[in-house]
């Protein structure tokens, strides 16, 4: 394919790839001759996915890091750990996410908006110093087409608990969290070798649907679910062949997508970054 972005032996971190679309994806960057790390909640769960790469032979040291979204202490630790590590860094796949999930983070945030974008962005910021002076380099985040079924932020109900039934409208505003995010992060990094993506999987059968009532996941059915093979691949064309002019923009099936209309809410945008960065300077 054109545009290859890739060269073998690029370092990539990725966020949740224990299970789902995540693990699909760390697989594959390894097969395409990318260095793994994995940064996730478990290395128990995360073993298997680190012995399936070693048994390849493509990458014998795959790696894993402790991380806790719903922790900034735990994201600072993480990206001190990948520092430590004395890598370059080609690739950040913001992966990891929840739907569903109840309460606050640690640090007083609305659970789902915190470990999907908060978490993520604080991570981001981390690391952004080490994926500049590795360009080109790339940061891909893994965003929804929920994103458009949220009229709005409401910034208060930020910094409250989880208050729909199902937790659905604040998944949907963390997608839109996370659209916004790589589309301001794009206008920032203006003029840098660092380019970044965010996308839709698609509608995946995976583990992240554990926290919804019973009652909707026949529902997802219905709509026709991927497999999490099918649910990696947008992730991995933005990863590896996305054209770098191309940064800033909402992927789907592998191609641009125009986002909703707050998606492309330039004002919205530079606001949700300026409350994440002073949100993340004061926990
Ligand atoms: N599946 C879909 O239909 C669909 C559709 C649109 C978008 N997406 C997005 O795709 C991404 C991947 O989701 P998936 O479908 O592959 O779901 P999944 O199978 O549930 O995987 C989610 C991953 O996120 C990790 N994670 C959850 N909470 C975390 C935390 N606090 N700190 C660090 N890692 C955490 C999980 O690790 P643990 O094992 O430790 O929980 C797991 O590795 C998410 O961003 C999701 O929003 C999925």
């Amino acid at each position: 394919m054109n545009n290859e972005f890739y060269i073998p032996g690029q370092v990539a971190l990725i966020t949740g790839g224990n299970v789902g679309i995540g693990r699909v994806t760390a697989i594959e960057l390894a097969k395409k001759g990318f260095k793994v790390v994995i940064a996730g909640r478990s290395l128990e769960r995360t073993q298997p996915v680190l012995d399936h790469i070693k048994s390849l032979s493509v990458d014998e040291h795959p790696l894993f890091l402790p991380l806790d979204l719903g922790s900034l202490a735990s994201v600072r630790e993480c990206a001190q750990l990948f520092k430590q590590l004395n890598l370059p860094l080609h690739l950040l796949i913001n992966n990891a996410g929840v739907a569903g999930l109840r309460g606050l983070t640690k640090d007083g945030f609305e659970m789902t908006f915190g470990i999907n974008h908060l978490g993520h962005f604080l991570l981001t910021q981390l690391l952004l110093e080490k994926l500049q002076a590795s360009g080109p380099s790339r940061i891909v985040t893994v965003s929804s087409r929920a994103h458009k079924r949220t009229a709005g932020i409401e910034w208060d109900a930020l910094r409250r608990s989880t208050r729909s039934w199902t937790g659905i409208d604040e998944y949907a505003v963390s997608k839109l969290a996370n659209l916004l995010f790589s589309a301001e992060l794009a206008k920032r990094l203006q003029g840098t070798s660092v380019s970044t993506y965010s996308l839709h999987p698609g509608v995946v059968d995976t583990e992240i649907w554990r926290a919804l009532p019973n009652w909707a996941r026949p529902l997802l059915r219905l709509r026709g679910f991927l497999t999490p093979e099918e649910g990696a691949l947008t992730t991995l064309h933005c990863a590896m062949h996305a054209p770098q002019q191309e940064t800033g923009l909402y992927y789907a099936d592998s191609k641009p997508r125009e986002p909703a209309a707050l998606g492309r809410d330039s004002e919205l945008a530079a606001e949700l970054w300026r409350r994440s960065e002073a949100w993340v300077s004061h926990n």
